[in-house]
């Protein structure tokens, strides 16, 4: 007997295990929204933004809407909502959605009708028992970057990953899922990009035409379908949009961006103190030491060790008078011990996970067995920050939370762990992702109030929306090349996917790094935004002087070039809190459509906020390739010009890490410091570097440690330079707050020809201005080395509060 192909695709489709969205059935317009149904789903549409589109899908009747992650309510927009017989069409200023009836499928077009994301025919969006997934044509030439803290390479073409929170010790390069769960990404193809975020805490899956040549997909395994559509023509702008969603950072306290000392564990006290003088009689400027379990009585959190640290609080002063502050690890994990306070007090506070027989959860960890704070619970969030209290009257300044994915020996949280998930029920598969993002609120809002300062807040594990609430470290990597490198590109992805403070461990945490690896490392990590050299237990002593007197001075060298950037950090991370951006720019956001940056030789490059290009290269590598995207970069170390949209082949060694600073770009710097806690001298230096591109600049200042800027206690102001006008302008500052410094000295890199200033000749002086001196003496050929640098104009002006104007 022969069957029909279509009888036996309408026999496939009524046994069919999965279950497809159908035909629209019943729709209703309510001003930004449109509500429907289909043969077998509901759908809610919100206009969210000109340029945000969301879209909810259920197989069942849509529960009342609830986001860890999203903050913001949909702004009142234009939309035209329009539909007849085959179609609901949406036009905002930004973009047009079409929503087909039959069957249910989603197309966004530009204002102009270009395609910029379509379900894909036939496939759309469906179910799988409780999974959900979106299908979208796979677009000609399609790449994808994004999805935060992911493993392999920049773009993600071919490549499927999964988003479950894994304790991944050592993990390889390759490896998936790790830490931190951020389920946005964005697309690109033909001139076009656009952003997609699930908002599904279930463990999720995406494919990027992995194993299949026809489409990119997105789903998770339980919840709702429930996804953001962003789309905008600047990639940067829909790291802007992102972030208002799912929310910014707030100004990090200043010696957070200072160097950080730690190891698996400085104990006892005299330990701590002898790092700290080291680092002191070393003249490598630093402000933090970070304490790792072993600080703990039997590891168990808001303890101390009394035998090791018998005055926690006599040493964070006697640290902090040497400018050093002190952050502590803590473990969700609460050691099951009668008579241990933190313990009983959970306890009678009544707020662990629980299974549904109300017995509390009980998972192995460091301590032994522990119950664990259900974060989603406001309670435990509160009485987490009444535990940290004890911390703060010790004098800790930061808070590394760590093994929060739950990390617990097994690995394998049960499936019936119960969370209150903010009153409304949730079991582990729905929580799990969602745990450290709560941890890393309780843990900030708890210190933020028991500090009385900004404090600081490192995470491991996480969910989109953490970056509100603290930075994130990319966990258990090796002291291995390859890692060094995958970490450059973890930091370019989670920057991509709204996280702009990250770092890594530098040196690498598993395994015993070579003098040439550490010395590349250290020197990337000067261009990082958190800036931590740690290392596992049981290695070989890590510190900068570990690796011998040369790698001691390349390291001191990069450490005195972060901490003479401060005043462009900085800026850069206000920039941060305002927009999103990250400080380690993948070169997808500025040069988006341009192929080379995505060639697997080049994915490494990164900007460091928006004027240098850094290039890393292994520790041992003598030469390599570097890619220079569209526009005039200069050789940080002696201003040598490279031209642009071209790639090149440059000599590398142990002590110089190949960095470019963009043209037109504006670098405000200070003089050296040995830690935040020292006032640099009273002049400000802007390097500004010649170019044929306008620019501008918001150099920030404030307190550095309070909230005050929050009512306009800061000192802002614009520094632009155009181009055409030949001109630099300090436009009048803004906030309440008197800059620091009293004189401004103008670094011109790349100018010929004479000044002005208000229309008066300026004395500029020919002077020679090196950013960093790549220490030679070590070099076999480089005793006699002419120390590198360049040759500038220089002129110092008064830092009045008028605007400054120079043209040139
Ligand atoms: C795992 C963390 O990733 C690592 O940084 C830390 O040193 C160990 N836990 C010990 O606390």
């Amino acid at each position: 007997m022969l069957l029909s192909l279509a009888g036996y695709a309408a026999g496939f489709a009524q046994n069919s295990p999965v279950k497809k969205t159908g035909n629209v059935k019943n729709v209703t317009i309510d001003g930004q929204q449109i509500s429907l149904t289909t043969d077998n789903a509901w759908a809610q549409i919100t206009v969210y933004s000109p340029d945000v589109i969301r879209i909810r899908m259920d197989k069942q009747q849509l529960t009342p809407d609830f986001s860890y992650a999203v903050i913001e309510q949909p702004q009142k927009v234009k939309a035209s909502i329009t539909q007849d017989a085959s179609q609901i069409s949406i036009v905002t200023d930004s973009l047009k959605a079409v929503i087909g009836k039959a069957p249910f499928s989603v197309t966004f077009y530009t204002p102009d009708g270009k395609v910029i994301n379509q379900d894909e025919t036939g496939l759309a969006t469906s179910w799988v028992n409780e999974s959900v997934t979106t299908y979208k044509k796979m677009q000609e030439g399609e790449r994808f970057v994004g999805l935060g803290e992911k493993t392999g390479d920049l773009d993600r073409r071919g490549s499927g990953y999964t988003n479950w929170n894994t304790d991944s010790f050592g993990y390889s390069t390759g490896q998936d899922p790790i830490y931190s769960t951020i389920p946005f990404y964005i697309g690109i193809h033909h001139g076009l990009n656009y952003g997609i975020f699930l908002d599904n805490t279930y463990q999720s899956d995406f494919n990027f035409g992995a194993s299949n040549n026809r489409f990119s997909s997105f789903g998770a395994r339980g919840g709702e379908m429930n996804y953001y559509f962003i789309y905008h023509k600047h990639l940067a702008d829909i790291i802007t949009s992102y972030t208002a969603l799912t929310g910014r950072m707030k100004m990090p306290p200043l010696w957070s961006l200072g160097y950080q000392q730690n190891r698996y564990s400085y104990y006892p006290e005299t330990e701590v103190m002898r790092i700290a003088q080291t680092l002191r009689e070393k003249q490598i400027p630093a402000d933090g030491i970070t304490l790792d379990i072993h600080y703990m009585d039997h590891y168990k959190v808001f303890t101390w060790d009394k035998a090791r640290f018998p005055d926690p609080r006599k040493m964070t002063d006697k640290l902090k008078e040497m400018g050093f502050k002190i952050t502590v690890i803590v473990d969700p994990g609460v050691k099951v011990e009668k008579g241990y306070g933190t313990y009983e007090r959970g306890l009678a506070a009544n707020i662990f996970a629980k299974y549904p027989d109300s017995t509390n959860y009980t998972g192995e960890v460091w301590p032994g067995w522990c119950h664990f704070p259900d974060f989603t619970n406001p309670k435990a969030r509160a009485w987490w920050g009444t535990e940290l209290k004890k911390y703060g009257e010790d004098g800790v300044s930061g808070i590394w939370n760590d093994m929060n994915e739950i990390a617990t020996w097994g690995q394998k949280t049960p499936d019936n762990i119960l969370y209150d998930y903010d009153g409304r029920q949730a079991s582990n598969l729905q929580a799990h992702n969602v745990y450290a993002l709560n941890m890393a609120r309780a843990s900030y809002e708890g210190a933020k109030e028991a500090f009385g300062k900004r404090p600081f807040v490192l995470t491991r594990a996480g969910y989109a929306g953490f970056q509100r609430y603290s930075a994130m470290w990319t966990g258990d990597n090796r002291a291995e090349d390859s890692h060094m490198l995958l970490g450059v590109r973890l930091l370019s992805s989670l920057g991509l996917s709204g996280v702009a403070f990250t770092g890594m461990d530098i040196g690498g945490f598993t395994g015993n790094g070579t003098p040439s690896l550490f010395a590349r490392w250290v020197q990337i990590g000067a261009f990082n935004p958190y800036f931590r050299n740690h290392t596992a237990v049981n290695t070989k002593s890590a510190e900068p002087w570990s690796f011998g007197e040369e790698v001691t001075e390349i390291s001191r060298n990069y450490v005195n070039l972060r901490y003479r950037l401060l005043p462009y950090l900085y800026s850069t991370f206000y920039e941060a809190t305002q927009n999103g951006h990250p400080v380690v720019r993948s070169l997808a956001i500025d040069y988006t459509f341009d192929q080379n940056i995505y060639n697997t030789l080049f994915q490494n490059q990164y900007l460091f906020g928006h004027a240098f290009l850094v290039a890393p290269f292994e520790g041992g590598a003598q030469y390599g390739k570097v890619y220079f995207p569209a526009g005039k970069w200069y050789d940080l170390y002696n201003d040598e010009v490279q031209t642009g949209s071209q790639q090149k082949i440059i000599d590398v060694k142990m002590n110089k890490l190949p960095v470019y600073v963009k043209e037109s770009s504006i670098i405000p710097m200070q003089s050296l410091i040995q830690s935040t806690a020292q006032q640099p001298t009273d002049t400000l230096t802007i390097h500004i570097y010649q170019g044929n591109a306008n620019n501008s600049f918001t150099y920030y200042e404030d307190d550095g440690e309070s909230y005050k800027y929050e009512q306009g206690d800061y000192y802002k102001r614009l520094i632009s330079y155009d181009a055409a006008k030949h001109s630099i302008t300090l436009a009048k500052p803004e906030g309440s707050l008197s800059s620091k410094f009293k004189n401004i000295k103008l670094v011109m890199h790349g100018f010929g020809g004479t000044f002005k200033m208000g229309g008066k000749a300026l004395n500029v002086k020919d002077d020679f201005s090196s950013m960093i001196q790549p220490i030679s003496r070590f070099d076999p050929q480089g005793s006699d080395n002419p120390v590198e640098g360049a040759k500038v104009k220089s002129a110092v002006i008064k830092n009045t509060s008028e605007q400054i104007t120079i043209s040139y």
